[in-house]
């Protein structure tokens, strides 16, 4: 009988690893984020330290919590240091090169034979992840949805080399200890919900490019007529347009489907560095 997970690896202190690394804290794990410079590490703190001042300004959780949540991350910019991990959860960038290197370099730090190696890639194919490493057996997609501390809701993706006791143990660790509920998706790029939300916003974009309708008129479209909490041009820019054109590519690339096709307007919006609210303008501005 395996134990419960108690120490857990964050790779990416970004808005999902950020994300993820602020519920494991908050669930009691002892949380280890690991960053590309410390430069990085210092803005994945400062971003988690808001995050949890904001929760104690709205009565979610008490002074005290934040302070015994506070001392159980940890940051880092050595892979190395996530060799006692029970299970390290990759959030970097949506790049599968860079994923297969970091998977190659988790497989050779993380002493435990029991560890659990996931990635929150929402289309980059688990198989491939997997196979970067010598326990493909212990891979798996377990994929959040931003904002982490927010939506309740986990993919689970097993790849076909996934051992059900992974994909068991990553429910409980999801479900039991930080309080989410798990869907199980197959591992097919998009998995079940960037499936049908990445043609959404697309669509959107290319509505937007076609000159059909300014930007809040297609956002409130969308709020006001299907009570979307926002509109497809503000997810867009939530998720970060890098992002969605990066998704966009993986799932063209698997379906060769029109409908996963990134619009010019997107891939030119991100030439310009135009990345959405991360970097203070997309469709909208958030100086
Ligand atoms: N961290 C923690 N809490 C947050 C937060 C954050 N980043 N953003 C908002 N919240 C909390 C607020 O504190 C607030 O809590 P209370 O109601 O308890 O006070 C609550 O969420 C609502 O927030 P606001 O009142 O500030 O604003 P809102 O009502 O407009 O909600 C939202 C903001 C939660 C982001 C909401 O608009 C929403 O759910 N939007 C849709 C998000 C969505 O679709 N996400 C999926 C993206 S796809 C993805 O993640 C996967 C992928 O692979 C691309």
């Amino acid at each position: 009988m395996v134990s419960k997970i108690e120490r857990l690896g964050v790779v990416g202190g970004g808005q999902m690893g950020g994300g993820i690394a602020e519920v494991g804290a908050r669930a009691g794990l002892d949380v280890i984020v690991c960053e590309v410079s410390d430069e990085a590490a210092r803005a994945a703190r400062s971003g988690l330290w808001k995050s949890l001042n904001r929760a104690v300004q709205k009565n979610k959780i008490t002074e005290a919590e934040r302070d015994e949540t506070q001392a159980r991350l940890h940051f880092t910019t050595t892979v190395a240091d996530l060799d006692d991990r029970q299970m390290v959860i990759e959030a970097i960038a949506e790049d599968e090169g860079l994923k297969l290197k970091l998977f190659a370099e988790l497989d050779k730090v993380v002493s435990d034979p029991d560890a659990i190696l996931a990635t929150n890639t929402s289309s980059i194919p688990i198989a491939k992840v997997a196979n970067a490493t010598s326990r493909p057996d212990k891979v798996l997609g377990v994929h959040f949805f931003n904002p982490v501390p927010v939506l309740k809701l986990v993919e689970l993706v097993p790849s076909l080399l996934t051992s059900e006791d992974t994909v068991a143990r990553a429910d409980a660790l999801a479900n039991e200890q930080l309080g989410k509920e798990t869907i199980r998706a197959q591992d097919r790029s998009g998995f079940i919900v960037n499936a049908l939300l990445v043609p959404y916003l697309l669509s959107a974009v290319r509505m937007y490019e076609g000159g059909f309708a300014s930007a809040e008129d297609i956002d409130n479209g969308m709020v006001l007529g299907c009570a979307h909490p926002m509109g497809p041009l503000k997810l867009a820019d939530m998720v970060g347009l890098d992002t969605l054109k990066a998704i966009a590519d993986s799932m063209y690339a698997e379906y060769a489907e029109p409908t996963y096709a990134a619009p010019p307007l997107l891939q030119r919006m991100v030439d310009a560095g135009l990345k959405g609210k991360k970097s203070g303008k997309g469709f909208y501005d958030y100086e």
